[in-house]
């Protein structure tokens, strides 16, 4: 390794035992203050939430190169690291040597000591990283999705890459991103006047995936347990706090796995990935809750201590129902839950996640095994405070009667999913899954409140910016 590579970070230093020895820091400067004698300036290269307190003595640096050392810049420090006179931090370095590696114009740089509010810090969203709170939130969105693959790895199964380009819509939900090079002002047409998809780059109609689930069921039956971690797309014109037109989803998918088996997994999943995050991130998690949720790290507890309830939709549906709260849509047998009914059900009437299943089948996806009773499906959502749905999953259906006879339903045509009909005509076997929305669980273990916070770029309606 280089030596650049081996040089300790601030977190590192801030730890060290060791006094008396020479470093070098580089990064980024978050405040410079002191007087005509001595200068104290933070700095953070993002390796922690604290910043190392570097001490300048005036007298022996370039007046002109102090100067330039303002809120945002980036600077190379040389020197000694020494116990800290002042309260706040074990260690403090102090300076033999400076370098400017780049300036920041106190009169421009948008970010100067002062707290932003966070709908101005998404406008500039490639400086709001340098702030402690993305700071926080982006390490902690590492340490969630190294713990997703260190979970998966663990318990036997293999990482999947599904496309992101297809020609399946594995929700049946038709808010679809088209994927196409042919002339949008002058497509090609047939004779009948629709547009001449034979003639576009695939030779049929494409769209970015809404899910990986479909090609994930084709790694189940042969590897028997897979799971997918990646980009997803919606073109669902919902603009609400929880809701993103492109987002990270991580479906895993196991062969003879029921129901049961597959509410157990999500509830272990989560509460490994919860306590991880308790027992990995405990700086950043004390940040966000002084900051932003003062019950977050206790929520986080709460939900790692506890069993997750698990309840048949109907019985939901009869707790809403008698709930005597007057809830913005209605609530009946067959309407879907909206948030604030899968909300009262976890904040206020359980105080728990709870595992809703056996949805009835018109509010579900095709491929959802039907149940005995002929109207409701083995589908499982898992609700979370403050979140609503986490996680959206079921069995899959493997009678191929049946899933001909729902696909049909939705208007789905047979000869455009016949390898997924393979798989129930060859070899077939019980199987579920679900999908983890990425950014609805760091919205859950980072306490924020809208998922723009959450993902370095949102990509919302009407804007894809950076
Ligand atoms: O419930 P959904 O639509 O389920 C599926 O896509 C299934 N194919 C999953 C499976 O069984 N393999 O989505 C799964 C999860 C939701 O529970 C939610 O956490 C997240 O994906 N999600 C979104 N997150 C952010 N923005 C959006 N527009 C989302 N839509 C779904
Ligand atoms: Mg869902």
């Amino acid at each position: 390794m280089s030596k650049e590579a081996d040089r300790p970070k601030v977190a590192d230093l801030l730890k060290c035992a060791e006094r008396g020895v020479e470093v070098t820091v580089k990064g980024w400067v978050r405040t410079k203050r002191g007087n005509k004698n001595v200068a104290f300036i933070a700095v953070n290269d993002g390796s922690t939430i604290h910043n190392l307190q570097v001490v300048a003595d005036v007298a022996s640096f370039d007046e002109e190169l102090l100067k330039q050392v303002t809120t945002g810049s980036c600077i190379r420090v040389v020197g000694t690291l020494v116990d800290s006179l002042g309260s706040g931090q074990p260690v403090e370095v102090q300076a033999r040597e400076i370098e400017l590696y780049g300036g920041a114009d106190p009169e421009t740089y948008p970010l100067q000591k002062k707290g932003h509010t966070l709908e101005f810090l998404r406008e500039i969203a490639h400086l709001r990283p340098r702030t402690n709170t993305f700071g926080a939130v982006r390490r902690m969105s590492h340490a969630m999705a190294f713990a997703i693959h260190k979970y998966f790895n663990d318990h036997g199964f293999y990482y999947l890459h599904t496309p992101l380009i297809t020609a399946s819509d594995a929700e049946g939900a038709g808010a679809m991103f088209q994927v196409t090079t042919l002339d949008i002002a002058n497509p090609p047409r047939t004779e009948d006047g629709s547009i001449d998809y034979t003639q576009d780059f695939f030779g049929k109609q494409c769209n970015l995936t809404v899910s990986g689930q479909l090609e994930g069921e084709i790694g189940a039956m042969a590897l028997s347990k897979i799971y997918t971690f990646g980009p997803t797309f919606r073109a669902e014109n919902s603009n609400t706090p929880r809701h993103l037109a492109e987002f990270w989803m991580i479906e895993p998918e196991m062969a003879f796995y029921e129901l049961e088996d597959n509410m157990d997994l999500a509830e272990d999943f989560l509460k490994y990935l919860i306590r991880y995050a308790l027992e990995n991130c405990m700086d950043d998690l004390e940040f966000l809750n002084k900051m932003y949720d003062n019950d977050l790290i206790e929520r986080l507890k709460f939900v790692t201590d506890n069993d997750f309830v698990r309840l048949d939709y109907g019985e939901g549906i009869e707790i809403l129902s008698q709930s005597g709260m007057k809830f913005e849509f209605p609530v009946a047998w067959g309407l879907d839950l909206q948030s604030e009914h899968e909300r009262y059900l976890v904040e206020q009437h359980f105080k728990k996640p709870v595992i809703l299943i056996n949805y009835p089948k018109e509010i579900k996806a095709f491929y959802m095994k039907l149940n005995a009773d002929g109207r409701t499906v083995r589908a499982m959502d898992v609700l979370f405070p403050k979140i609503g749905e986490i996680i959206g999953g079921s069995e899959r259906e493997t009678d191929l009667d049946l899933l001909q006879t729902r696909m049909s339903d939705y208007g789905i045509r047979p000869e455009d999913m016949w390898w997924y009909l393979d798989l129930r005509r060859f070899g077939s076997a019980p199987h579920s899954g679900f999908g983890l929305g990425f950014e609805r669980l760091l919205l859950f273990v980072t306490g924020m409140s809208n998922i723009r916070d959450v993902i370095p770029f949102p990509r919302t309606p009407k804007n894809a910016e950076f």
